[in-house]
């Protein structure tokens, strides 16, 4: 990976205000900003993003701003008004963020919306590329750019590009909704590498891809028409030393200090959010309102201290919020609060670090309780701030976090009951228990630090690119093309093996509808009509449709991988003898699986039994395929059968019947000095075996496989067969 890293995200660390005439420079708030800032600091890098400011509040200062950003080495993408409402406010915290947060009764669907979020990522684009080369690393972050992977793909094609999302990745239920859905999927897909807090994110992810664009994946490995993309779990860790040694400094002990002053003996329980209808505050309050009411010797005895950083302010969810927040804290000061004592403290605002890292130090209780949050770093920080025998962390379940946080006092957020008890829990909790926990918890997140996580995400964004050269390596370019024509023209004796569906027609939903269009049947006549020339179309198909496809043309036809071959103006003849008695046993388990899986049947071939499930839902067809098959392997074992996965379908049939066994009966009847062979999917393999090494096999698709070359899909296997065909025309 060469040149420096670029970082691109809608916001950048630091947030420029202006305060009558005067701009300020600020560190931004959020998991992001505060989560990434730590180690981008070591990168040597750039960072790209919106400053937080309107362009028509820094018009005629745009330069006074990107120069004190540039000390930052950040380099600010200026956004005009009403870009600020329809990108940021609108799709980006109206649509997208309520959505994947399954908040879909708060998700607007504005053509509008949409429109400016396209028109901001093609601005970020642009600014990208005033500072990249060709080969940069770019990392993309966050849901707001979502399809800046793609536009940057069809600019930089050889670029290092990754993409990590912060917030959750919803199921494929919710994900569905959205009218863009494919779009946003596919500019995400312009990546190398997608990354996501949890495995929970990743399976949703590759589902919607699956469903939506109808990609398969395979081991983290997403395989497109051409290329292919990692997908994986990183879970965000924090800046771990920062916050675990944040006692020891000057200006957090003075904080300190000055905190539990006014605090006096009371415990100390601490929330701090952004205000954020996701992060479930009100409910909270309503555990703490129910926790003094249904215990009255805290009262008087504790505190709650509240941070709510104001943020999305011009969106109606979060106005609503407030004012809920704002008539709850009242109501419950007013009711349980007296002279001397008020229950709630509530600061609006943003805080500084040293009076964050007080608060983590001195609290005894951090309620962290969203009702869904990508990871949450505020929990990471408690951890790590906390001494050990000292605070108890009570984290809600919904959290990303709460994967690597199995100590804490995990609680459902919607169970009220079970938050206040928690809290009760939490303040009696005996100093060794809590050690025991935090120790625990305190490890792991020592370990899998913010450095790391950075770390690890940039290996394996270069260990994709070297997986993604083995493909090209294999790819045919004009130059092996070239060689393969040559070598045909030269040779006296040629022959070419050609499966067919996949390889020289696409799937079609049912197998009968992928019949040949006029334009392949002209291009295998012609090349089967060179001199010194064979063409075999070898496929699992039955003798009756390839009969009826091509009976009219001079080609050699295998049918069912091979117990039917015919030659040209011959009949159909077997290579051997075989018996159908088995179908008797097979034929009913196939038809239960079709039974329970809507969209799958059976296809019965003269040798064969064949269970489709194209049609049926890929998730559920996966899971029953997988049944299916361990059902076919036991009750095959003691036959002479043998149970193929290919392309979409299970096929049983006779063991000694493939396509290599019927490969090699035709290269034994002549000495070829031209060989072809070319395929798509297990039966093919097959084949690909059985050729000698001086032949040309090619598979088409990625994945693992025997062949020496590779191509995207059967429109390039037709080029490179029109090539031959004009060779010697
Ligand atoms: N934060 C801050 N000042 C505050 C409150 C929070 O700098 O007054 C930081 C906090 O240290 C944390 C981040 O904001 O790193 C919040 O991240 P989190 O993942 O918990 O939530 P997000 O805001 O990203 O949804
Ligand atoms: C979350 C998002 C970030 C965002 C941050 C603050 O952490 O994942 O992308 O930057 O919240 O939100 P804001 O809208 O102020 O940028």
């Amino acid at each position: 990976m060469a040149g420096r890293m670029i970082i691109v995200s809608n916001r950048l660390p630091v947030t420029v205000s202006k305060r009558e005439g005067k701009l300020s420079f600020q560190p931004s708030a959020g998991g992001l900003a505060t989560g990434l800032g730590s180690f981008y600091k070591e990168t040597g890098g750039v960072w790209l993003g919106w400053p937080g400011i309107s362009l028509e509040s820094v018009r005629g200062r745009e330069e006074e701003v990107r120069a004190k950003l540039a000390e930052l080495s950040c380099k600010p993408v200026f956004l005009s008004q009403r870009q600020i409402e329809n990108f940021y406010y609108g799709f980006s915290n109206k649509t997208l963020w309520p959505l994947f947060h399954y908040f879909l009764q708060y998700a607007v669907f504005d053509q509008k919306l949409w429109e400016a979020y396209r028109r901001v990522n093609r601005q970020f684009c642009e600014a990208v590329l005033e500072v990249a080369d060709p080969d940069s690393t770019i990392w993309v972050h966050d849901y707001q750019l979502l399809l800046l992977p793609g536009l940057l793909r069809e600019r930089l094609p050889q670029a290092s590009i990754g993409f990590f999302l912060h917030i959750p990745f919803p199921s494929f239920e919710i994900f569905r909704v959205l009218p863009w859905r494919e779009e946003l999927l596919k500019g995400l897909l312009g990546a190398d590498l997608i990354g996501f807090h949890t495995y929970d994110y990743v399976r949703h992810f590759v589902s919607a891809v699956r469903r939506i664009l109808g990609y398969e994946h395979q081991l983290g490995l997403i395989s497109t028409e051409n290329r292919v993309i990692r997908v994986d779990a990183f879970p965000m860790g924090i800046d771990y030393e920062k916050f675990a040694r944040s006692a020891e400094k000057p200006e957090v002990k003075q904080e300190i200090k000055r905190i539990r002053r006014r605090v006096g003996d009371r415990k100390v329980i601490l929330s701090v959010d952004r205000l954020d209808y996701t992060k479930g505050i009100a409910q909270r309050l309503r555990a703490y309102d129910q926790l003094l009411e249904k215990y009255p010797q805290y009262r008087e005895k504790v505190v709650l201290i509240l941070v709510a950083v104001p943020s999305r302010t011009r969106v109606e969810h979060y106005m609503l919020l407030k004012r809920e927040v704002d008539e709850l804290i009242g109501r419950i000061n007013g009711r349980h609060g007296g002279f001397g004592w008020t229950p709630i403290w509530y600061l609006y605002r943003s805080l500084q670090f040293p009076t964050l890292a007080a608060l983590y130090n001195l609290a005894d209780v951090a309620l962290v309780t969203p009702f869904r949050d990508g990871m949450n770093l505020i929990a990471k920080e408690y951890v790590a701030s906390t001494p050990a025998e000292h605070g108890v962390l009570v984290l809600s379940e919904m959290a990303g976090a709460a994967s690597e946080l199995g100590e804490a006092l995990i609680i459902n957020p919607h169970n009220l009951n079970q938050m206040t008890e928690a809290m009760k829990e939490a303040l009696e909790m005996e100093p060794e228990e809590k050690s025991l926990r935090n120790h625990l918890m305190k490890y792991r997140l020592r370990r899998y630090d913010i450095h790391r996580w950075a770390r690890e995400f940039v290996e394996k964004l270069k260990e994709i690119k070297e997986i993604q050269q083995e493909f090209v390596a294999r790819r045919i370019t004009p130059q092996i093309l070239k060689t393969i024509c040559e070598a045909f023209r030269l040779a006296h004796n040629r022959i070419e093996f050609l499966d067919y569906d996949g390889t020289l027609i696409g799937f079609a939903p049912r197998p009968e509808a992928a019949c040949p269009d006029e334009e392949l049947r002209k291009l295998l006549r012609k090349l089967a009509l060179l001199p010194n020339n064979e063409v075999v179309l070898i496929s699992g198909r039955d003798k009756e449709t390839l009969e009826r496809w091509f009976g009219d043309l001079p080609l050699n036809l295998v049918a069912e991988h091979g117990i039917w071959i015919r030659e040209p103006g011959h009949e159909w003849e077997m290579i051997e003898p075989l018996s159908t008695d088995w179908k008797e046993a097979i034929r009913p388990i196939m038809e239960n699986f079709a039974d329970l899986t809507p969209g799958a049947f059976i296809e019965e071939k003269d040798y064969a039994l064949v269970w489709h499930y194209r049609r049926a839902d890929p998730e559920l067809a996966s899971v029953r395929a997988r049944e299916l098959k361990d059902a076919l392997y036991d009750i095959t074992q003691n036959l002479d059968l043998v149970v193929l996965e290919g392309n979409k379908v299970i096929e049983v049939k006779p063991i000694n019947v493939n396509k290599g066994r019927t490969a090699r009966y035709f290269l034994d009847r002549k000495e070829y000095d031209f060989i072809l062979a070319v395929g798509d999917d297990w039966t093919d393999e097959d084949l690909f075996e059985a050729m000698p090494d001086k032949a040309y096999t090619i598979k088409v698709g990625f994945g693992v496989s025997r062949a020496k070359y590779q191509v995207g899909s059967f429109r390039e296997v037709r080029q490179i067969l029109q090539e031959l065909a004009e060779e010697n025309a």
